[in-house]
């Protein structure tokens, strides 16, 4: 395959907290996982991330510590940094956008705006807490989205449904400084002419789209923005922690931190140069347009990435001889759940990276994320997966394999690799297999993939098991040796190839195997060839993956939170509350539907008027059992069909421990028709 130049970015997690698993799906092992590829290809690869330090985020949980963000940002740079180390990031550079370096390239950028007459200064209302006596930016104000409703909308950005509006559209916003409502005031700022780069967008989008197939997710966000006609950004804001607009007239303003934080990753190559004596090499990268970016993402950063940060790379373009790159695609995640909800640090629901790996090896959790990779759609971690995937598919496939292949070899061969003769068709079969591996995976890997990669490469593991049983070298060794050493050889080389297919996935393993085999990671091109020869010596075998018990998982379950048994559910006010008309109803017959395991047919009364409601609880009751029963019905719910029979209604129950659905009873002294309030 030619060997290309290539950029990775992830994006730059702020520092004001622990970094969970989430995050880790997200923008982090998928890159991880592309860039080690990358590497053993053969590729120019260089691959920045980094703490973003500045914002409102930070200021937050300054604020809320009563410190200030400095101590924040040291804080969870440091530990955010380590976490990423063990779990096995191979960044070529952990940077900060606190730098002086970073600084001075924010700056850059926003004077050659200026110079240009691009920026155009124009007073806008901004959130002001009069308590306070501050202007409020974005997060210091929550409100109800303006476009879908959502409740706790962000003062120009919604969360939701990802739309960006003005501050003064937000309906019924609230300080988060004093609760209290903010008023709108004027205040002086200067505006990014994002409108006017909206067709030469569009068509960078579909170019590269034609050229790299971008990821149908990121392609949709991109749509929606285009239709809703890309608006003026505001690119300072009033606030103290940042970087200092460069102007004279700018006092207690800043950049604002999204437009300095992808610059970000600009600072931190060119930090990796410095460190590297090598002042130019950032250039190398960034200034060339045979260079192959790609800005890993999760998908509430698309905006910024797809749109805000190329703008940004045209405008800047336009006016200099420094050319520099954009993103060749922006492969973004959905969101990763945890245990079927969202990850929340204040409610306690989830785990932090640094508590995982204290507990576990980083391999077996990045199998297990890798494998289950929120590409097209969200998903979940369970801590049952991660037991089955560590036991049913590490150790016992995986695992078994190696270890059986080498107490084998050490046995029989004196720990040498055997020699190939004899071969059988069995034999030729598995040796062409191995051929086809590491480009199967190295293709999916490119086209970002990696889910189904993931897949293959257990797939090898498997396939590697069954040559084992099938050339069945234990019986073999009796009476055919030479056949037996052939089966071995295939099977060290097996080993060899799944060592480096597997390497991007669980490389700390992936180092151990290819300790075992006394040997070294090959061109990937080359990796299902015969890479260890007969008479090589191996090395003694470790263990590769422990298994973890039911107890142990049971206990990490045990320590979740019980009391959050559902999600935070959207708010409704009393009137919309006043709409639903509850009423107690009597159970006047119920009868089966045919053909439905579930569904009772029932009548009921409410007073002086009869209804008929078809109710999902036949699992759960004898229809005899309910009759004369005063439940709760919803009456007022619109009329529908269900197997062919209308439904006027619908009755209240809940599901008990034992999966049970039980109907909610009034009293025996409430008349039915009474109205539930
Ligand atoms: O969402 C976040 O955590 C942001 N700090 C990501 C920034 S990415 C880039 F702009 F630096
Ligand atoms: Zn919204």
């Amino acid at each position: 395959m030619k060997k290309e130049k290539v950029l990775v970015t992830s994006a730059l997690p702020y520092a004001n907290g622990p970094i969970h698993l989430g995050h880790l799906s997200g923008a982090y092992l998928p890159a991880d996982i592309y860039v080690r590829y990358k590497r053993l290809n053969g590729d120019d690869i260089v691959y920045v991330c980094g703490s973003d330090e500045h914002g409102v985020p930070i200021t937050i949980s300054a604020d809320k510590e009563g410190v200030k963000p400095k101590e924040i940002i040291d804080r969870y740079h440091e530990q955010n940094k380590e976490a990423f180390y063990k779990f096995g990031m191979s960044f070529d550079i952990y940077s900060r956008t606190s730098l002086p370096i970073h600084h001075e390239t924010a700056k850059e950028f926003f004077l050659s705006y200026h110079k240009q007459g691009i920026l155009n200064e124009q007073k806008s209302q901004q959130f002001f807490d009069e308590k306070a006596n501050m202007f409020l930016p974005d997060r210091y104000v929550e409100g109800t989205c303006p476009k879908c409703g959502y409740e706790e909308a962000r003062s120009d950005e919604c969360e939701k449904c990802g739309s960006l509006y003005d501050p003064s559209e937000l309906v019924n916003p609230k300080s988060k400084i004093s609760g209290q409502t903010p008023v709108l005031k004027e205040t002086s700022h200067w505006f990014f002419p994002l409108g006017k780069y909206q067709e030469r967008l569009e068509d960078y989008i579909k170019e590269m789209n034609l050229k790299y197939s971008w990821k149908e997710n990121v392609l949709q966000y991109c749509k929606g923005w285009f239709t809703d006609r890309l608006k003026d950004r505001a690119v300072t804001r009033d606030l103290d922690w940042g970087v200092k607009v460069p102007l004279d007239n700018a006092d207690g303003k800043v950049l604002y931190v999204w437009f300095e934080a992808v610059l970000g990753y600009i600072s931190a190559t060119k930090e990796l140069s410095m460190q590297q004596n090598n002042p130019e090499l950032w250039k190398k990268y960034w200034l060339d347009e045979n260079t192959k970016y790609i800005a890993f993402i999760g998908k509430d950063n698309v905006v910024f990435h797809t749109i805000i940060f190329p703008a940004m790379l045209m405008a800047w373009n336009d006016a200099s001889n420094e050319k520099f790159v954009l993103p060749q695609n922006v492969p973004a995640n959905e969101f990763l759940n945890f245990e079927g909800k969202k990850f929340s640090k204040s409610r306690g629901w989830g785990i932090d990276v640094i508590d995982f790996i204290s507990k576990y090896p980083a391999d077996p959790l990045r199998y297990t994320l890798a494998a289950n990779l929120p590409e097209a759609k969200d998903t979940d971690f369970y801590w049952k997966e991660f037991q089955a995937r560590n036991n049913s598919e590490l150790a016992d496939i995986f695992g078994n394999f190696v270890n059986r292949t080498f107490t084998f070899a050490l046995k029989h061969f004196d720990g040498k690799v055997p020699e190939r003769k004899n071969l059988k068709e069995i034999d030729n079969e598995m040796i062409s297999l191995l051929k086809t591996y590491p480009e199967k995976v190295g293709n999916l890997l490119e086209r970002f993939k990696i889910k189904e990669a993931v897949f293959e490469m257990m797939n090898l593991a498997r396939a590697g098991n069954k040559y084992f049983n099938d050339s069945e070298p234990w019986k073999l060794i009796k009476s055919d040796k030479d056949s037996a050493g052939t089966a071995i050889n295939v099977c060290l080389n097996t080993i060899f190839t799944l060592a480096e297919i597997f390497h991007p996935v669980i490389p700390m393993s992936s180092e151990k195997i290819f300790k075992m085999l006394n040997s070294k990671s090959v061109d990937w091109t080359d990796a299902g060839l015969e890479n260890i020869k007969p008479g090589h010596s191996l090395n003694q075998p470790e263990i590769l993956f422990t298994k973890i018990d039911d107890k142990e998982i049971e206990n990490e379950i045990n320590k979740l939170p019980a009391e959050i048994s559902s999600e935070p559910v959207d708010e409704i006010t009393y009137d919309e509350f006043k709409k639903i008309d509850l009423k107690v109803a009597k159970i006047t017959s119920a009868e089966k539907v045919e053909k439905s395991d579930k569904l009772l047919k029932l009548q009921v009364s409410i007073g002086n008027k009869k209804r008929q409601i078809v109710a999902g609880i036949a699992k759960s009751y004898e229809p005899e059992l309910l009759i004369n029963k005063k439940v709760i019905i919803v009456a007022n719910l619109k009329p529908a069909k269900l197997f062919g029979i209308e439904s006027q209604g619908m009755i209240l129950a809940v599901e008990d421990a034992d999966g049970k659905l039980n109907v909610l009873e009034a009293g025996v002294k409430v008349k039915e028709g009474t109205k539930v309030q």
